[in-house]
C-alpha cells in the first residue's frame, strides 16, 4: 500500500510504485477533475500541484510523491472561492473545458508565487498548458483578475 496526502486527507491505494499520479488520482481515487491529454508532459491538462508546485501527474511516478502535499482543482478550494475559480466564472473563460482544470491550477501555482504577474511572466507559467480551443487570451486576462481579487 502506497500512502499519499491528497486535498489534506490521507489515503491508501494498493498500486504498483511506477504507476502515474493521474491514474491513481483519476482511476484509483476518482478524483477526475484531472485530465488525461497527451501522456507526456506535453499539454499540461494533467497539471496539480506538489508542494504548491505545478506537475505533469501523466509522467509523476506516484511513489515519488509520497509524504508530500497534492493538491487537485477538487482540492484548490469546497466552493470554487480560489480568486483563480471566481475570475474564470467571471470572464467566461472555458470554450469546451477539457484544458481549463490543467489552466487553473497553473494560473493558481503562478499566484501563489507571483501575486502581481505581468503579461510576460503569464506567459512564460503558462506556455506548457495548451488550449485547444485557443482560449488564451481569456486565460491571461482572468489570471490578472485573480490577482485583483486575491489583493481584494
Ligand atoms: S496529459 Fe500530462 S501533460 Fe498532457
Ligand atoms: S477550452 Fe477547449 S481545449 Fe481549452
Amino acid at each position: 500500500m502506497i500512502k499519499l496526502n491528497v486535498n489534506g486527507k490521507t489515503v491508501e491505494v494498493d498500486v504498483e510504485e511506477d504507476t502515474p499520479l493521474l491514474w491513481v488520482l483519476r482511476d484509483t481515487i476518482g478524483l477526475t477533475g484531472t485530465k488525461y491529454g497527451c501522456g507526456m508532459a506535453l499539454c499540461g491538462a494533467c497539471t496539480v500541484h506538489v508542494d504548491g508546485d505545478p506537475i505533469r501527474a501523466c509522467v509523476t511516478p506516484v511513489s515519488s510523491v509520497v509524504e508530500r502535499k497534492i493538491t487537485t482543482i477538487e482540492g484548490l478550494s469546497s466552493d470554487r472561492s480560489h480568486p483563480v475559480q471566481k475570475a474564470w466564472m467571471e470572464i467566461d473563460v472555458p470554450q469546451c473545458g477539457y484544458c481549463q482544470s490543467g489552466q487553473i491550477m497553473s494560473a493558481a501555482a503562478l499566484l501563489a508565487k507571483n501575486p502581481k504577474p505581468t503579461d510576460a511572466d503569464i506567459d512564460a507559467a503558462m506556455s506548457g498548458n495548451l488550449c485547444r480551443c485557443g482560449t488564451y487570451q481569456r486565460i491571461r486576462a482572468a489570471i490578472h483578475r485573480a490577482a485583483e481579487l486575491a489583493k481584494g
